[in-house]
């Protein structure tokens, strides 16, 4: 297959473009560098030996994205190109409904053109919002918290549209939990910008010597330690859930599948994991809680089981040495 992959050279496109050819998929990106790194291609080729077909392109020009689909013969599309930071969303909500909600609308207007109908979209469990059970199932309420969680429920709702006009479109949505890790190689990996808002890039940097130590955003949450638990996910198990979805016979449809572990971890239960595959020390030092965390945040992720036959192979240990071994080799990143 044919697959363009939006977004491809960032921390989870890149690690979904090596699953792809890995399978033998051709590949085509198109990212327009706003948030990753030309060198993750060279990464890419240096793992798998194939070459991707890049297009430096923003896909809020339309021109731009009709001249990839003039030039191959794609037949599916993975949607990973948008912005991700939900503190930045708030302070910038436009940057985010133009990026992740025109972005997405200009990208199925071309893919509408060209009559190619079927599409994995990279949504995030952050939509759901303060849940009213956990493990959440996709069936839950969606109250999405800030303006990056409303621009992921916008789109869902948007591709769910164009299902209910033209039932030929295939759309799979899949609501990511916490995505960490990297590649065993340790040729690609998250390359944050800035300090790191996440849990694990932050560890990761204090172990390199970065930051002093880890601030734990409170201990006295509802939870059995008392941090705060969420699901966190192979950032390669997590690759391998598109090559399930995007090769996935499945008929025409709308579909939505969370995609995590479906274990519950701790603040405390990463630091212990990181510090027994490692053997590395986190110091660390309990803060207040973070404004807008959630005690309790975790997936069931039976549905893309029982559908698309995927399930999450690896544990807390492999995303934390994967994690190290890839900041290890890139200190300073890219
Ligand atoms: P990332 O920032 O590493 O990757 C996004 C890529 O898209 C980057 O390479 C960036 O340069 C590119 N991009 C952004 N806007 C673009 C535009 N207008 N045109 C072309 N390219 C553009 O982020 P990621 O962590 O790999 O996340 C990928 C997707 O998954 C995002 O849509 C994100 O919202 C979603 N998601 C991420 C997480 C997470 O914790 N990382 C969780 C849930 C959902
Ligand atoms: C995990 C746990 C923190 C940093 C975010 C986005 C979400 C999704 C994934 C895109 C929490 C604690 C963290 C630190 C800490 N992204 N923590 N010290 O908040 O679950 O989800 O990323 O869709 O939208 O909100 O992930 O890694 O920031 O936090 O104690 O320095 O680690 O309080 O309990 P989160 P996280």
């Amino acid at each position: 297959m044919q697959i363009l992959v939006t977004g491809g050279l960032g921390y989870i496109g890149s690690h979904t473009c090596v699953e792809l050819l890995n399978e033998g998929n051709d590949v085509i990106v198109v990212d327009n560098l706003s948030n990753s790194k030309i060198e993750a291609m060279d990464r890419i080729y240096q793992i798998t030996n194939r070459k991707i077909k890049f297009y430096k392109e923003d896909i809020l020009d339309k021109n731009a994205l009709r001249n990839i689909f003039n030039e191959n013969s794609i037949d599916s599309v993975i949607h990973f190109a948008g912005v991700k930071a939900v503190g930045e969303s708030v302070e910038n909500p436009l940057k985010y409904y133009e990026n992740n909600v025109f972005g997405t609308v200009n990208l199925c207007e071309v893919m509408n053109e060209y009559n190619v109908k079927s599409i994995v979209f990279s949504s995030s469990a952050t939509v759901y919002g303060i849940p009213d059970e956990v493990p959440i199932v996709e069936s839950a309420d969606c109250r999405p918290m800030n303006p990056y969680g409303r621009t992921k429920r916008m789109v869902e709702e948007i591709l769910e549209d164009l299902f209910n006009a033209d039932k030929s479109w295939n759309i799979k949505i899949l609501r990511y939990f916490n995505p960490i890790g990297a590649h065993s190689s340790g040729l690609i990996g998250e390359d944050p910008n800035d300090i790191p808002n996440n849990l694990m890039p932050y560890i990761t940097q204090v172990a390199i010597g970065k930051r002093n130590e880890l601030n734990v955003f409170g201990d006295d949450y509802d939870t059995y330690d008392g941090t705060g638990v969420r699901d966190y996910i192979h950032v390669v198990d997590l690759a391998k859930g598109h090559v399930n979805a995007v090769k996935n016979k499945l008929s025409a449809g709308y579909y939505i599948y969370n995609l995590g572990t479906g274990i519950p971890y701790s603040v405390f239960d990463v630091i212990n994991n990181f510090k027994k595959a490692n053997n590395l020390e986190i110091p660390f030092k309990i803060v207040e809680r973070r404004a807008g965390d959630i005690a309790s945040y975790y997936g069931n992720p039976k549905k893309a089981f029982d559908e698309l036959g995927w399930k999450a192979e690896k544990n807390l240990e492999d995303m934390c040495r994967d994690a190290w071994n890839w900041q290890k080799k890139n200190p300073k990143g890219y």
